[in-house]
């Protein structure tokens, strides 16, 4: 039996009257990557806070290494040393970037040589060893981030909590960052928590996801899990699943079924039996649009007219009517070809694979 390194048995969280966290029940294995991922207030900060036992909960138990730590403060404190944490906006002192990253050891009363060993090569495993004698208040803010990576793993941490790596950083930065995070979690094998509100990060970075939506930790699982068979429409809806169409199974044929959106017929792969009231759940980019109708092995064509169309980074998303709304993606290319305007008329196809169904019940 393998033994949670953090374990949280339902906790709760309160600001004044408000339920900031719902009975969480989480467990944490030694060396994993947890990333926890919701919308901006959901209580991402709040549930690092408790885990790193910043802060404590209103009820509820934590378990670090197999003792109750919120049983009493000396092993809270015990637990804590064991323990980084990374802000969202990192804090350095104005002094150079070795001092900063020596300060938690110099609290811990490590001894000289020590300290020097440890900062030089946390800032080897940033990537930042130039920088070893600049003020680190004249850093960039991606700069400033490492500095505080390299400060937290320097202390050799059993667990890193990290809220929110790149938020308000560019994209060069971000890129950089996420560079020396899968870096370290290769090399390392620390046990890492994170706060994001990116998907592709916690997709990118982690070994598991967790959905927080309101303080409730809605579902975890594999990235893939998370990403395509999300339990509720409300996970559904964050990892962008474009398309969360309600309707009822009208028809079955093995298994696949008949879905009645509003009169048109979504053909999907599905075990809910006929009546059952269901959503169906479709990523716009498993929609194609033609501009005749083609012959394929897909269960599902529609025709429809275009409502809005609205360029998305390199893409371009077209909705349309075609009974229901549908919402779609295409290249730009595509959309170029397909000469794409508001008011044509074009035939939309996705697979009767592509549609996840989910029975209704929020
Ligand atoms: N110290 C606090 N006092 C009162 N409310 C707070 C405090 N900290 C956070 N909150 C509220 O708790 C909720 C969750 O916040 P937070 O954990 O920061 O979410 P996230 O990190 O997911 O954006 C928000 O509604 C926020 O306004
Ligand atoms: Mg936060």
């Amino acid at each position: 039996m393998s033994m949670a390194l953090i374990e949280t048995v339902n906790i709760t969280q309160k600001y004044g009257k408000q339920d900031i966290i719902k009975n969480i029940s989480l467990k944490v294995d030694q060396g994993e990557v947890l990333a926890l991922i919701g919308p901006t207030g959901a209580g991402k900060t709040t549930l690092l806070r408790l885990l790193d036992l910043l802060e404590t909960p209103a009820s509820g138990r934590i378990y670090f290494d197999g003792m109750e730590v919120t049983a009493g403060k000396h092993l809270r404190l015990q637990a804590r040393r064991r323990m980084s944490f990374v802000l969202q906006k990192p804090v350095v002192f104005n002094m150079s970037v070795s001092d900063n990253i020596a300060c938690g050891l110099k609290w811990r009363k490590e001894k000289e040589a020590t300290v020097s060993q440890r900062v030089n090569s946390a800032l080897e495993l940033v990537g930042m060893t130039g920088y070893a004698n600049r003020n680190a208040r004249t850093l960039s803010g991606g700069e400033t981030q490492l500095v505080a990576i390299a400060r937290a793993l320097a202390i050799a941490p059993e667990v890193l909590f990290l809220d929110e790596p790149t938020a308000n950083l560019d994209p060069v930065s971000t890129a950089r960052i996420e560079e020396v995070l899968a870096h370290i979690i290769g090399e390392q094998k620390t046990t890492v928590v994170m706060a994001t509100h990116d998907m592709s990060q916690g997709q990118r970075l982690a070994g598991r996801i967790g959905v927080i939506i309101n303080g409730e930790l809605l579902q975890t699982g594999s990235p893939n899990d998370i990403f395509s068979t999300p339990q509720n429409t409300r996970v559904a809806e964050l990892v962008g699943i474009g398309n969360i169409l309600g309707g009822v199974i009208a028809s079955r044929d093995n298994e696949l079924v008949g879905i009645d959106v509003g009169g048109s017929i979504i053909q999907a792969i599905s075990e809910h039996g006929i009546g059952a009231e269901v959503h169906a759940l479709i990523r716009p980019e498993d929609v194609t649009l033609a501009l005749h109708k083609d012959a394929s092995s897909a269960r599902n064509t529609f025709e429809g007219s275009i409502t809005r169309i609205f360029p998305v980074g390199a893409l371009v998303r077209v909705e349309l009517a075609c009974g229901f709304p549908l919402l779609t993606v295409v290249t730009r290319r595509s959309a170029r070809d397909l000469n794409l305007a508001v008011g044509n008329r074009v035939y939309a196809t996705f697979k009767a694979t592509a549609v996840h169904v989910l029975k209704r019940w929020n």
